[in-house]
Order: structure tokens, then sequence, then C-alpha cells
């Protein structure tokens, strides 16, 4: 197969990957797209996990949108055209994942996890749609070499979500080697996408209570990133495993749950029969909800300024 030289279309495609699972990969993915859908962006979300569990954030598990990454897992296979499936929310659509995922990593990893084939696998599949949408977000597995490798291969930008624990700071790494490899940094490997950049890291999973942890994870990715200082976001996503619970068993992402919240009938309300009670929604959700709109609002931040000296250093080249 051709390799892809047009990635023209691709610079607004952001994978949140970390080796490491359980870092809020696939909450940020749902939650960051439906912000910016919400806020009239066109957004296109690649679910890269053969667990699929997008299907929750966003509510479609047990309809019949949910192929479990058949489509996409054939796509990546066979190289032919496909279609994601159309607004999932208002302005986002979705390629869904899941099990059968796995059949296709087996298979475009065939001829080794790195090799051109398998970098430009979802880059193909992206590339002739990335016009239709402002940004693209990939969520990605935290095994699946050679998935890993596609996602490292379509994308211009890299988002890492870290705990505070030493496990997700050494899934940074192998981010970062990772990226090295589909750059063609690496003696013995043909990169594809030499103009993969960190976007930043975010520090998830955090407690207010923890500020000398969060300083202390803050200097370490800083000084370990590529371009010296600011790696690390300054907003975060706070603990909170009710309302993480609560939006997953709903189906809603965690603004739309701040909805059920504010507008669920008061206990007294209830209790003087002038509301009927409905299961709880924490109250939260509006802090989470808060934590993910000024990450949203960093992203885009850092996007438009690394856009910018982008154009400024092609225009002095
Ligand atoms: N703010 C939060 N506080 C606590 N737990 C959360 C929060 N957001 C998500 N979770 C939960 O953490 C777990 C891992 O999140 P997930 O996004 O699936 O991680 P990954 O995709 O990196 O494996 C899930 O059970 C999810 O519901
Ligand atoms: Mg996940």
């Amino acid at each position: 197969m051709t390799t892809i030289t047009d990635r023209s279309a691709l610079q607004r495609v952001i994978a949140v990957i970390n080796g490491k699972g359980g870092v809020f990969k696939t909450t940020l993915v749902a939650n960051i797209g439906g912000l910016l859908a919400s806020n009239g962006q066109r957004v296109l979300v690649v679910d890269l996990d053969p667990q699929g569990n997008l299907a929750e954030d966003f509510g479609y598990r047990d309809d019949d949108r949910n192929d479990e990454g058949a489509r996409l897992a054939n796509a990546l296979f066979s190289g032919s055209h496909a279609e994601p499936v159309r607004e999932v929310r208002p302005g986002l659509d979705v390629f869904v994942g899941g099990d059968k995922l796995a059949g296709a990593a087996a298979g475009i990893g065939r001829n080794g996890s790195t090799s051109t084939d398998v970098q430009d696998a979802l880059a193909r599949i992206l590339a002739p749609i990335a016009g239709d949408y402002d940004v693209i977000l990939i969520d990605c597995p935290p095994g699946e070499e050679s998935l890993q490798m596609a996602a490292a291969g379509a994308a211009r930008w890299v988002l890492v979500p870290i705990k505070s624990d030493a496990a997700s700071r050494r899934g940074l790494e192998a981010v970062a080697g990772r990226m090295e490899l589909v750059r063609g940094q690496v003696a013995g490997v043909a990169g594809t996408n030499p103009d993969i950049d960190l976007l930043g890291v975010v520090l998830v999973d955090t407690t207010t209570s923890a500020t000398t942890v969060q300083r202390e994870a803050r200097l370490r990715v800083d000084g370990a990133g590529d371009s010296a200082t600011n790696m690390m976001f300054t907003a975060t996503i706070r603990h909170s495993e009710a309302t993480a619970q609560a939006a997953r068993e709903r189906g809603v992402l965690v603004h739309e749950l701040e909805k059920v919240a504010a507008e669920q009938p008061k206990w007294f309300e209830v209790m003087k029969g002038e509301a009927a009670a409905t299961s709880f929604a924490p109250r939260s959700s509006t802090s989470v909800a808060d934590d993910f709109q000024a990450v949203t609002e960093e992203l885009i931040g850092r996007l438009i300024d690394r856009e910018a000296a982008a154009a400024q250093q092609a225009v002095t080249a």
C-alpha cells in the first residue's frame, strides 16, 4: 500500500495515549469531544480500543450503533473507506471501537508493529474525511502495540493523561519513545509521521490536598519533555468516583450530567410529593464538569499557539 504523503488534512488529529490503563484516556476523549461539539466544533472521535469503553461514555453500548469495532477493524485491515456513526451528539461523529479491533490489530501488525503499513493504517482512513472536522480525537488502547502505532502514525498531536504515580509517568516515557519511532528518529525504523508532537500532559485524578504531589509530578514531567517547559497542563481533572460512575451508568457526559443534577428534584420537593424521586446525580459533577471545561479550553489554546508558531516558522524558513 502507498504511504500517506499528504498529511495536510491531519493537522488537527489528537491522540490521547498512555500505555497505562485507568488514566482517564477514554473519559477525556469523550468529554473533551463532547464539550467541543457543544461549542459548535465539528468533532470526530475514534475509538481504537478493543474494550470499546467510549460506548459507555456516549451511551451507545446497547444499541445498533455499536458494531464492536467491526467497520473500523475492516477498514484498518483492508485499507477500505469507512464511515463513522453520525451525530452521536450534535456535531460529533464516532468511529466505534470494540472487540473486533483485536483481530485487526493482529492483522495489520503481521509485518511487525512498527512497519509503515501499521503506522499508516489509521491515517489512510482519516485523510479523506478529516477535512470535514475541526478536531479529531483518538482514544488509544493501553496495550495492542500495533493499534497504538496506528494512532501515533495518524496524529499530529499527542495528549498524555497521567496520574501522579510512577507507573503512569513511565507510561509517558513509553509514549515519547513511540513518537520517536514514527518520526523516524530510531535507527532501523522508517517513520511516516515526522511532525508528530506532544501537545501536553494532563494530570488526572487529583485531590485538592495533594498539591505537593502535583508540584513534584509537574517538575518531573517538565524536566522529561523535549521542549523544556510547560508540558504539563495547568488544568487538572479531579478525583470523583461518584461523578464518573453516575455518568457512565447513564451514558451521559459529565457536562450533561451536570444538567441532570441541576434539574433533579430537590429532596423537599420529593417529600412534599411535588416531584418523583429519581436516581441520584451527584452535585460534585458540577466541579468535574468545570475541570473538563478548563482542560478543553487549555487544549484549544495550546493548539492555536502551536499552530501559530508553526506558521511563523514556515514563513521564516
Ligand atoms: N474524575 C474521576 N474520578 C474518579 N474516577 C474517574 C474519573 N473519571 C473517570 N473515572 C473512572 O476511572 C476509570 C478509568 O477511566 P478511563 O477513562 O476508562 O481510563 P482509560 O481509558 O485510561 O483506561 C473508569 O472506571 C472511569 O469511570
Ligand atoms: Mg480507555
